[in-house]
């Protein structure tokens, strides 16, 4: 493919491997090779209790069985979505691997430790600006902003304690689509989800 140095492996759309989230590392640890700043930007997509639909970045900063996780303020809009209707959407693109993951999924917030614990990798300034920041909320001007910095700066002159208003969510892996693009449309694409007894099962959809 154009402009990649390393050849990626390709996925056997019609002998899918049984495990989504083996695959979905190996997608990853291929996407982190790009020249991208952030290959592990996705797309959250939430919908507000009044069924308005809304959608924005984050950074995906672990997953496993129990799902994908992100940190973000809970009184944000996404956060207040997040806490009514417990589901979300996730969407990564990787255009220069022609490949798309879709998630989908229950949502419940990781425990306190392990926020805690990502909260304590963060820089001061980052944690910092989640105190003086109200996500989501009106603010007048940038020096607004620079003062709310100030105060937080005054408050906390030692070590910064992590906001009680954030936290990491994890979006549970109730749908897993992986898709492959191809030339004139022919795409590759399935879906897994999970059966009553927990187990993967794996469907392949026109593209
Ligand atoms: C590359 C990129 C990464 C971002 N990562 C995060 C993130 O991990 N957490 C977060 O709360 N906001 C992140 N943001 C900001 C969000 O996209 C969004 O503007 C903010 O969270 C407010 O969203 P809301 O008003 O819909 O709740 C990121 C934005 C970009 C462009």
């Amino acid at each position: 493919m154009d402009g990649i140095d390393f050849e990626p492996l390709n996925m056997d759309f019609d002998r899918p491997p049984a495990c989504p989230v083996s695959e979905f590392r190996r997608w990853f640890a291929e996407a982190a090779r790009l020249p991208l700043p952030n290959p592990n930007a996705m797309s959250l997509a939430t919908v507000d209790s009044d069924g308005t639909p809304s959608v924005r970045t984050v950074l995906l900063k672990g997953l496993d069985e129990s799902g994908a996780v992100f940190y973000t303020n809970s009184q944000s809009r996404k956060g207040i979505a997040l806490l009514s209707t417990q589901r979300a959407g996730l969407l990564f693109f990787w255009d220069a691997l022609g490949r798309q993951i879709h998630i989908e999924g229950r949502v419940h917030q990781v425990s306190d430790v392990a926020s805690d614990e990502y909260w304590s990798t963060r820089p001061r300034a980052s944690q910092i600006g989640a105190w003086a920041s109200q996500q989501s909320r009106v603010v007048a001007s940038r020096e607004e902003l620079e003062q709310s910095v100030a105060q937080v700066e005054r408050r906390f002159p030692n070590s910064v304690p992590r906001p009680p208003h954030w936290l990491g969510f994890c979006v549970e892996l109730g749908l897993i689509e992986f898709w492959q693009g191809h030339p004139f449309r022919l795409h590759d694409r399935v879906v897994y989800r999970r059966n009553q007894q927990r187990e993967w099962v794996c469907t392949r959809l026109c593209p």
